[in-house]
């Protein structure tokens, strides 16, 4: 039996047998039955929102599920050993009926006990939410941890993340941002969780990149992070604000990945846990490496794990019914396609592959998804059709991308408009070749053929374009002008305390302890629009930390920056510390809008904002 096959049947019987009598439910399809405002399922929860919210469920009040996921969140660092766009989630739910005691006491035996995972219970440390203004500290969680840890002569103290793990710390209470599930959407069940992590004990902690404390949650790789389980008593409503759900929820996902990637490791079969040397991945990665002749070694492991990762995602999409298309769920299959092809070719494959490789993965996963024995030839037929059309594409595009030394803005919109040449691609081909591109042209051409789905580029689809687009640029500097003005209008006090820029608008948190007045808000906008119509140039420099200080350019509180710093001024109007980028002159905003003023927290306040 393989690892990952024995991690599913353990857990299907841990769950359903004993005093536990969980039913178990199959996987949902990857499309969403009945919720049209997501193109995917992106966690276990997502099919049975109704029966969180209330509805009875058929199979009664407890259940276990391996659930068939799909996120697009994380595209760009697929490649690395713990990002996947496709995962499988082991899954036990409660709807209305057992709690977290119970949750956290039958995750902890089934990760610790001889008879199922058996992970060393003097390795596993935990996280739980901390308490804000909507919800208190998850004090019952920390109670039943300790108690569990108790009963396997471990005594588990309350750790603090600054201070890393020393003593006898144990469990690690984080914010919201950290220890909080859901909504799936922007509405709906959500609440606290708790996750699990296994100290590997491996990994040097990279102080730059991950700064000066190691925590569990502190993404060097040391901790690796095994379960969640979520406590979904609460409903976020339209208006932002939380109420208690009918009942309390228990809602936990598992990744398949991860723990087949930890047990393979444990079982000193690899040097490190790493999913793609697991029986989930074994068949078709050696038909890769074979028909390529490289190893999976670096420079090439990258791109191996894309392919793996890539074709494995669609192969269950299109064994869902989602055919590569130039729309939505169809969009994103075909650029995952013509991802792992182009990365292929990185690796020396010049002919046609995902059919064969597609036929490995259906084998490894028949036996437990029935509908890719049944589209199996359709999967495969689709996907050699649309990968001999995309290779004629490549080639072209390839060879007109890489005359150029920097890559004029309509060539490149050309390229998609007359060929069909995916976007991303170009972007990804130019800088991976150090060809610049004309980002701004391109846009104007991108933005009058709007063809391209919507749906696709915006949220749902977060990287690639947006991500690189003037969208996002526009708005950072209309940030710094957001700042200065609210500086003016309301007083210096006003200090930046977190931002967030989408394709579609920005979002300000800073210090202000009131509410602000309608005369106010439209003062701020006001003088935004006017620094915007006096078209100020942007400038850019590069000075010692402290000139910048001297010369009272504004800094974010709480952040460490390095000795030398990039510093950005707006005419005369405003001076930050940032790394950018940003505009050259404030013209090319267009108008500035705010759409929502909100309290963040006790002193903060926030604004959402447009540019139009
Ligand atoms: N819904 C939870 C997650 O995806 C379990 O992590």
């Amino acid at each position: 039996m393989t690892i990952n096959q024995e991690i599913r049947e353990k857990f299907i019987k841990f769950f359903t047998t004993g005093e536990r009598k969980h039913k178990e439910i199959p996987s949902a399809s990857l499309i969403p039955e009945h919720d049209p405002t997501v193109l995917f399922i992106t966690a276990g929860m997502h099919p049975l929102i109704p029966y969180l919210m209330g509805e009875p469920h058929p199979l009664g009040k407890r259940l276990v599920d391996i659930q068939k996921s799909f996120r697009t969140d994380d595209i760009d660092e697929v490649g690395d050993l713990t990002h996947n766009t496709f995962f499988e989630m082991l899954g036990n739910w409660s709807l209305g009926d057992y709690f977290k005691k119970e949750a956290i006491a039958w995750s902890f035996e089934f990760l610790t006990g001889k008879e199922w995972l058996s992970y060393d219970p003097t390795r596993i440390y935990v996280s739980v939410f901390e308490g804000d203004a909507d919800a208190p500290q998850d004090s019952e969680s920390i109670k039943a941890w300790q108690d569990v840890f108790k009963r396997s002569g471990i005594q588990a103290e309350i750790g603090d993340a600054k201070k890393g793990v020393v003593g006898n710390s144990r469990i690690f209470p984080y914010p919201k941002s950290k220890n909080w599930w859901g909504p799936a959407g922007t509405t709906g069940p959500c609440g606290p969780d708790s996750e699990m992590f296994y100290d590997t004990g491996l990994a040097v902690h990279d102080e730059n990149k991950y700064g000066k404390i190691c925590h569990i949650n502190c993404d060097c790789g040391r901790y690796f992070e095994v379960w969640n389980d979520v406590f979904m008593e609460f409903n976020k409503k339209a208006d932002g604000k939380y109420e208690m759900l009918k009942q309390k929820n228990v809602d936990t996902g598992m990744g398949m990945e991860r723990n087949t990637a930890l047990t393979v490791w444990l079982r000193k079969l690899t040097a490190k846990p790493d999913p793609f040397l697991t029986d989930l991945f074994n068949k078709p990665r050696h038909y890769l490496l074979q028909l390529s002749g490289r190893s999976y070694e670096e420079p090439f492991a990258r791109s191996v794990r894309i392919i793996l990762d890539h074709s494995r995602a669609v192969v269950f999409l299109i064994g869902d019914g989602v055919e590569p298309g130039n729309k939505e769920r169809g969009y994103i299959v075909r650029r995952l396609i013509r991802r792992a092809i182009r990365h292929g070719k990185l690796l020396g494959i010049h002919s046609d592959f995902m059919k064969d490789l597609a036929d490995k993965i259906i084998v490894n996963y028949r036996e437990f998804y029935p509908e890719l024995k049944n589209n199996g030839e359709f999967i495969k037929n689709t996907l050699d059709t649309e990968e001999v059309k995309f290779r004629k594409l490549l080639d072209k595009g390839i060879r007109v991308i890489e005359k150029e030394k920097k890559l004029d803005g309509k060539l490149a919109f050309d390229l998609y408009q007359s060929f069909g040449f995916p976007p991303e691609l170009t972007l990804e081909i130019a800088s991976d070749k150090g060809i610049k591109i004309d980002m701004a042209t391109y846009e104007t051409e991108f933005k009058k053929h709007q063809e391209l789905s919507r749906t696709a580029t915006k949220g749902i689809f977060k990287g690639g374009l947006q991500d690189h687009s003037e969208k996002t640029t526009r708005l950072h500097t209309a940030t710094h002008l957001l700042q200065q003005a609210l500086r003016i209008i309301l007083g210096n006090h006003v200090r930046q305390k977190g931002s967030h820029i989408t394709a579609d608008r920005l979002r300000f948190d800073f210090s202000h302890p009131n509410k602000m007045t309608e005369v106010e808000m439209a003062a701020v906008e006001q003088l935004v629009n006017e620094k915007i119509k006096e078209n100020l140039k942007v400038n850019k420099a590069t000075v010692e930390y402290n000139k910048a200080i001297a010369d009272r350019a504004l800094t974010v509180p709480g952040v460490k920056y390095p000795e030398k710093v990039t510093v950005y001024s707006v005419g005369k109007f405003s001076r930050e510390v940032c790394g950018g980028p940003h505009v050259d002159f404030t013209g090319q905003l267009g108008q500035f809008k705010i759409k929502k003023e909100e309290a963040a927290g006790n002193l903060n306040r926030r604004i959402y904002a447009i540019l139009s």
